[in-house]
């Protein structure tokens, strides 16, 4: 009889009932219906008034979007027990720097114009556009990084650095914040700020329940003093 391969041993992992693989191909059209949305809405001319503006508008709320799915992963996975949905995580992240790039390449054509000199000068002299900057900033090294070759190099030093998403979501926040400052129209920032939050102390709550429940000095009668 024929040896059969580890693979074909080993039941297919599942993410409620679908297997991953094709969870992660329905995520990964799912990722570019905003994309494809511009598309048909630009084909029948229906980009509003001011097509850049929605443009750019529509690509960094969707960045927005992308991260918190990004942090949402780990406790829904906990919570839900899909455990499988780990392998989800590493999709959303790079659908948040894709759309966040291509909101920023947005802002520098048809804002300045391919200008270096204007971006710069934008970027220290806006405190939103700094913002938004620095959180691009930061997820730079997060996607060059998301491979599972970096993953192994860095060690427990990569979950160090992949915290700083957090970061990337509290800048974004500034960001968002800001710009809608000048318009007065806060509700979706609200919202935005309401589930960053809440994500951010779910994983303090966490930290503080494994830190708590973590013996300083486990004292056991196979210690090597003998005692109980
Ligand atoms: C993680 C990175 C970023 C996120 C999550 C983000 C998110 C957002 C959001 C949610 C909006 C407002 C959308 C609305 O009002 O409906 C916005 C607007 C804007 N962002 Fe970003 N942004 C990011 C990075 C950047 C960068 C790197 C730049 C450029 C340096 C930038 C420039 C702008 C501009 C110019 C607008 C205003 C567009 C307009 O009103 O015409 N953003 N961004």
């Amino acid at each position: 009889m024929p040896a059969r391969s580890r693979s074909a041993e080993r039941p297919a992992l599942r993410i409620a009932g679908v297997p991953v693989r094709a969870f992660k191909g329905g995520l990964f059209v799912l990722g570019l219906v905003p994309v494809a949305r511009w598309m048909v809405l630009g084909l029948y001319d229906r980009l509003g008034a001011n097509p850049v503006e929605f443009l750019i508008r529509s690509a960094g709320t969707w960045t927005f979007v992308c991260l918190l799915l990004t942090l949402a992963v780990t406790p829904l996975r906990i919570v839900t027990r899909q455990h499988a949905l780990i392998h989800v995580r590493r999709m959303c992240g790079l659908y948040t720097f894709f759309y966040a790039s291509l909101h920023f390449l947005m802002y520098i054509w048809w804002d300045q114009w391919f200008d270096p000199a204007a971006v710069l000068d934008d970027i220290v002299s806006r405190p939103f556009i700094f913002l938004g900057f620095s959180a691009w900033l930061v997820l730079v090294p997060l996607a060059l990084t998301s491979t599972r070759g970096w993953m192994r190099r860095l060690g427990r030093r990569w979950q160090q650095l992949h915290r700083l998403i957090y970061l990337a979501g509290v800048l974004a926040l500034g960001h968002f914040w800001l710009h809608r400052a000048g318009k007065n129209d806060f509700l979706e920032v609200y919202v935005f700020g309401v589930v960053l939050v809440s994500l951010l102390l779910w994983r303090v709550a966490r930290a503080a329940r494994r830190w708590w429940s973590t013996p300083d000095m486990p004292v056991t009668m196979f210690d090597r003093g003998g005692h109980v």
